[in-house]
């Protein structure tokens, strides 16, 4: 049994008194599709996606080529690319590559990197991914409510030689707050939501629907690309009876391990790439839960085997460990050291959830729209003309960051335009050599970072809960000639 609500409960005896609805009967849904080539385009507009029920209306969202998720772009590793962005919203928009190592100019900041694509516009962008990987897009304008409202696809930089799989899966997991009715709950930046957890919503789509199973068979070996396209949902990812094996975590490779207590951590904006080996019993169903806030655990799919005999045996020998990509390793005996230190948020002092809730919420309120500040300083909004750098970062050199999380609150960290080595979490080195371009922080966790500035140019550094991105937990850092200045 689980644990979803009785939306979801009753959305399952539906299916079972009436699956013969084709899908080819809903005019405004059509499957993601893959889009290859080195000319593509895609259309930021209102739609209509079937998010949950059939018997209940569409949702009103706004979307990629008419898609929840947008199409999923597939590029090749090292060809260049010319993606032309059309914008059909009322409002202006622009596309982040996130986790693409890319010109800065191709970053997607609405007025810290580009002019806004305003509506009835196009921009293009174009770049070569030197990575290959599990990457997003989304945008960067009205992050709030554009990401809220259903703007984001996958990105995948396929492998020159990838390893040897039966096949591949992509789950793009999104979190939605909807109303009764079935619709986007309105109410985007909150301010106290922002002071905490962020826009938590009632409804996870696995690629835009509420999933109720993913076929396997057994002795299946799957590659699983895993983002977490959501607002603010931290999610741990447990799969029954099975044991993913971890082996890139925001696009990069790393050595293959399987994560702490079989749980995967996923927070918003993060990817994790698993192979997973189909080890359960034809006909029978494992549920993946999600478990990250107590209390609140659900099933998010089931892996349903087929009643077909087991592919093979035992798993394959064929190796796991993707090949390397071209990052340069920072040389950490001459890297430059820099702290930024994250404060705000509710109860900021007193490093627990719970009772003192409600106390601390009064005198934030008072406040302006930031809650959150990265060293003293608070920059809101998406990206506009104007920001200053915090720090200053000399190029071509290595850098070693330190993250202080003093706030009592998670927060996914993502820098743009680079990815970076996760050095070192609370004094107590990261295994498994991760690089990582969004790291999930506990309350009070101290991360050590460490890249080579070799990219040019202003990149954002900011939570990817986007309340509290836009609420302040947010900031520049510029990679440019001549010294460091912190
Ligand atoms: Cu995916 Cu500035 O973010
Ligand atoms: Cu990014
Ligand atoms: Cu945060």
């Amino acid at each position: 049994m689980n644990n979803r609500s009785s939306r979801l409960v009753s959305r399952r005896r539906f299916l079972l008194a009436s699956a013969s609805i084709a899908v080819s009967s809903l005019p405004f849904v059509r499957p993601s599709r893959a889009a290859t080539g080195n000319e593509l385009r895609i259309v930021a507009a209102p739609a209509k996606a079937l998010l949950i029920d059939r018997d209940r209306p569409r949702t009103a969202v706004w979307a990629y080529d008419g898609t929840i998720p947008g199409p999923t772009l597939r590029l090749k590793q090292g060809e260049a690319v010319r993606i032309v962005v059309e914008n059909r919203l009322d409002e202006d928009t622009t596309v982040h590559w996130h986790g693409i190592r890319l010109p800065n100019a191709m970053d997607g900041v609405p007025g810290l990197t580009q002019a806004p694509i305003k509506p009835g516009e196009t921009f293009t962008y174009e770049f070569t991914p030197p990575d290959a990987g599990t990457f997003w897009y989304h945008p960067h304008a009205n992050s709030l409510e554009q990401l809220g409202r259903g703007l984001a696809g996958a990105l995948i930089i396929e492998e020159r030689e990838p390893i040897v799989v039966d096949r591949e899966m992509l789950w793009v997991v999104t979190d939605w707050r909807l109303t009764s009715g079935g619709q986007i709950a309105s109410g985007f930046g909150n301010r106290m939501e922002a002071a905490m957890s962020g826009r938590i919503g009632n409804t996870v789509t696995l690629n835009g629907v509420v999933p109720e199973d993913q076929p396997v068979r057994a002795g299946e070996r799957i590659r699983l690309r895993l983002v977490n396209a959501s607002l603010a949902r931290i999610m741990a990812l447990r799969f029954e009876g099975h044991r993913p094996v971890v082996i890139a975590t925001d696009g990069q490779p790393c050595d293959p391990h399987e994560p702490v207590g079989g749980r995967l951590l996923l927070g918003p904006a993060m990817r994790t790439d698993v192979v997973l080996d189909m080890v359960g019993e034809p006909g029978r169903r494992y549920r993946i839960i999600d478990d990250f806030y107590e209390g609140l655990a659900y099933w998010l799919t089931h892996l349903a085997y087929t009643d077909d005999p087991p592919l093979r045996s035992d798993p394959p020998d064929a190796p796991l460990r993707l090949p390397a990509n071209p990052l340069p390793e920072p040389d950490l005996s001459s890297a430059q050291r820099h702290e930024l230190k994250l404060e705000g948020g509710m109860m900021s002092g007193m490093g627990m959830m719970g009772g003192g809730m409600m106390q601390g919420m009064g005198g934030m309120m008072g406040h302006g729209r930031a809650v959150w500040t990265i060293n003293g300083n608070s920059m809101t909004g998406d990206g506009h003309a104007g920001m200053p750098p915090l720090v200053t970062l000399a190029q071509g050199q290595n850098h070693v960051i330190t993250l202080r999380n003093d706030t009592a609150w998670w927060h996914p960290m993502h820098l743009h335009g680079f990815s970076y080595r996760v050095l070192a979490r609370n004094g107590a080195p990261v295994p498994h050599n991760q690089w990582a371009d969004t790291v999930l922080m506990a309350p009070r966790d101290s991360v050590d970072i460490a890249f080579v500035a070799d990219n040019p140019g202003d990149w954002m550094l900011h939570c990817h809960v986007t309340d509290h991105q836009t609420a302040g937990l947010m900031t520049v850092l510029r990679v440019g000639g001549g010294r460091s200045k912190t």
